[in-house]
């Protein structure tokens, strides 16, 4: 992003940033309670890395704001409900550059009323199980501190959104991965200006920034890339080479999902796990942001068409077909049919039920039982039904 849309960056909220800033939101509300009520720490905590100001001028909410009213949100809904029940949730936020760091710091104290202290964990007064953390620092210098003086963390959000891409340092990222299991990441992997770079001829700087920030296999990439006149397979090269340089540093799943402006890839956002339940609930939320399972958000809607899958009812169909293919003539536990959707690629496990009540209804489900003998109503799935599939 050059000096002057930089500087500028802030006026307005444009529709690709919304888009980014919808999946972020998103995936954080669900993996908030997730990972709050599925642990036993019952913690969490959000790093947002480049925390920007807070709120663009034209008043929209940037990652923090967002981030802070979802965790008040939920704190309010706890206090409401003694099934919801959290120890803690921290939020850190990240700045490096010192007028946007003051005017953050300024913003967030507006919403919540209170006055914050700078490197300290404030509690939320009024939601006390909040705190927020404030930093005036670089991503790589906090990011090589936290990664020498903390040697394993809370489960661990980390948004990852720079100006471009020359300030991100893949040994950072990739150490982050290695050293912690239960950090995700997600990253605003800067597509358009990613992609320009690829193809500058090469120069002792160029193959130096590129090496820092890409990773081990720049150079095979490079080469494959240069030869590529068509951009879709260029594009896939290059995301997929970092992802391939993602997952050897120890990710175990990672998804990515594009925003387009003008038919071309404006960015595309990243995510990497080593947990099966985010990658599950990511795809959820790629879907709810983008309604295909291409994961592709067009800021002015294309054909539907072009989509394979591209409503929730095609998505059953999708599940059902898959589900037939995988397991007909076959009798499985409904635990071992969730497992398997869950590392579908794209599929979350969220319709599975809906999936198997369609075979059901279709006569190519042709028992099912609980393992307890108890009676089952037809249509559902208890989380202990073992499902004979038929042969055809
Ligand atoms: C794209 S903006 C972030 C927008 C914000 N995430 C949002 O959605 O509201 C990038 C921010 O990162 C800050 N920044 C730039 N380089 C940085 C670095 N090395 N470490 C931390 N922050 C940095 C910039 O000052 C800018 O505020």
């Amino acid at each position: 992003m050059g000096k002057k849309e930089q500087d500028n960056f802030f006026d307005e909220l444009y529709e690709h940033s919304q888009a980014k800033l919808s999946l972020l939101k998103n995936y954080a509300i669900k993996w908030m309670r997730k990972v709050t009520l599925g642990t036993f720490q019952k913690r969490c905590a959000i790093i947002d890395t480049f925390a920007g100001t807070g709120f663009y001028e034209d008043g929209s909410d940037g990652s923090p704001i967002i981030l802070i009213r979802e965790a008040l949100n939920y704190y309010e809904q706890s206090q409401k409900n003694p099934n919801i029940n959290f120890n803690k949730i921290i939020l850190a936020f990240i700045e490096k550059d010192k007028t946007n760091f003051l005017k953050l710091k300024s913003n967030i104290e507006k919403l919540i009323h209170q006055e914050l202290k700078i490197d300290e964990f404030n509690k939320i007064n009024t939601h006390p199980k909040i705190e927020i953390m404030l930093t005036n620092d670089d991503f790589n210098n906090f990011t090589e501190n936290l990664l020498k003086n903390v040697n394993s963390i809370i489960p661990t959000l980390m948004f990852i959104d720079p100006f471009g891409y020359k300030v991100l340092n893949y040994d950072n990222i990739s150490s982050i991965i290695k050293q912690y299991d239960h950090c995700e990441l997600i990253i605003n992997f800067m597509y358009e200006e990613i992609n320009r770079f690829f193809l500058k001829s090469d120069s002792p700087a160029f193959i130096h920034t590129l090496n820092d920030f890409y990773g081990p296999n720049f150079e095979r990439i490079k080469e494959i890339v240069y030869e590529l006149n068509d951009k879709e397979e260029r594009r896939k090269n290059i995301i997929n080479g970092y992802k391939e340089n993602l997952e050897n540093a120890g990710a175990t799943f990672s998804l990515d999902f594009d925003i387009e402006k003008q038919g071309k890839v404006k960015m595309n956002i990243i995510f990497t796990t080593k947990n099966i339940n985010g990658f599950d609930v990511m795809k959820e939320s790629m879907f709810d942001i983008c309604n295909n399972t291409d994961f592709e958000y067009h800021t002015s809607s294309p054909q539907l068409s072009l989509f394979e899958i591209n409503s929730v009812e095609e998505m059953i169909k999708s599940l059902y077909v898959y589900l037939f293919d995988m397991f007909k003539s076959q009798k499985v536990r409904f635990f071992e049919i969730k497992k398997c959707v869950m590392c579908h690629p794209c599929i979350p496990s969220k319709y599975v039920k809906k999936a198997l009540k369609k075979l059901e209804d279709e006569g190519k489900i042709i028992n099912v039982e609980k393992l307890d003998k108890s009676s089952r109503r037809k249509g559902t799935f208890p989380d202990n039904s073992i499902i004979w599939f038929g042969e055809k």
